[in-house]
């Protein structure tokens, strides 16, 4: 058989892929209305790991049981993600010390629930058309912290997104009582000697004087991320592993 055909027919099977997925994407969000109407919980991790087992019982070929058991795996998340979607548009929201992965770990997090994800630090630069160290530079703390507030109150009118903040966003309560409004909010607290030792100083003017300072920032700090998270993820994992955890916790 030669390649175009051989594409051509992925590309059927692809087609019916897509439909089928739309089709499964559909009855999950009908199944969220339900749930919700009915005041039912949205998830149930032992029912969810039964429809793993028996979906993969029913393959034909066991040597591609291990791909198969990743390909439901994906389904049943974004599965999860679209009815989040349907029932209530919550946004996740990410706190935690500069260092502590919000960033990367928002990013896959957003990626593998089908979620947008937005930075706030970002949006500030976009917006002021400077880095961060620039705007402390040139305006000083307090005028970032006016940027930081602003841009807050903003993103918080968002639905359905990973959120990610500055550090420091947990100083001001209007900030948090703004993000919480319409967000779960996750306090990453990884291990602060490992933060201390891996963090990149460059783009952080509250380390100009070096990465250790970050301990006295988190203790300062600590207590205010305790009292506006909703749940707390602590020691040190891999990107991967945080957000498995993020996602079990959520759901
Ligand atoms: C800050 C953290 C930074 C940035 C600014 C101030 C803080 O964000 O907002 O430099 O006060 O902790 P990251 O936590 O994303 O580095």
């Amino acid at each position: 058989m030669d390649i175009n055909e051989l594409r051509k027919q992925i590309d059927e099977t692809d087609a019916e892929i897509l439909r089928l997925f739309e089709r499964r994407m559909s009855i999950s969000g009908e199944i969220g209305a339900y749930k919700k109407q009915n005041g039912l919980s949205l998830f149930d991790a032992s029912r969810e790991r039964e429809l793993l087992e028996s979906r993969l019982s029913d393959i034909g070929d066991e040597t591609l049981k291990p791909y198969a058991a990743q390909l439901f795996k994906t389904l049943m998340e974004l599965s999860k993600g679209f009815q989040l979607r349907t029932v209530n548009e919550k946004n996740i929201v990410l706190i935690g010390i500069m260092g502590s992965g919000k960033s990367s770990k928002g990013k896959l997090l957003a990626e593998r629930l089908g979620m947008g994800f937005i930075d706030i630090d970002e949006e500030i630069e976009k917006e002021q058309g400077m880095t961060v160290p620039e705007i402390f530079e040139k305006h000083g703390k307090f005028k970032f912290r006016d940027l930081e507030n602003r841009k807050t109150a903003e993103i918080s009118t968002l639905k359905h997104h990973v959120i990610s903040t500055g550090g420091g966003v947990v100083l001001s309560d209007s900030n948090m009582e703004n993000l919480g409004k319409n967000g779960i909010i996750v306090f990453l607290n990884r291990d602060i000697d490992e933060t201390v030792r891996t963090i990149d100083t460059a783009n952080r003017p509250l380390l100009a004087d070096g990465a250790h300072k970050l301990y006295e920032i988190y203790n300062d700090r600590l207590e205010l991320y305790r009292k506006w998270c909703d749940f707390e993820l602590a020691g040190e994992s891999t990107v991967e592993a945080a957000v498995d955890e993020i996602i079990k916790k959520i759901f």
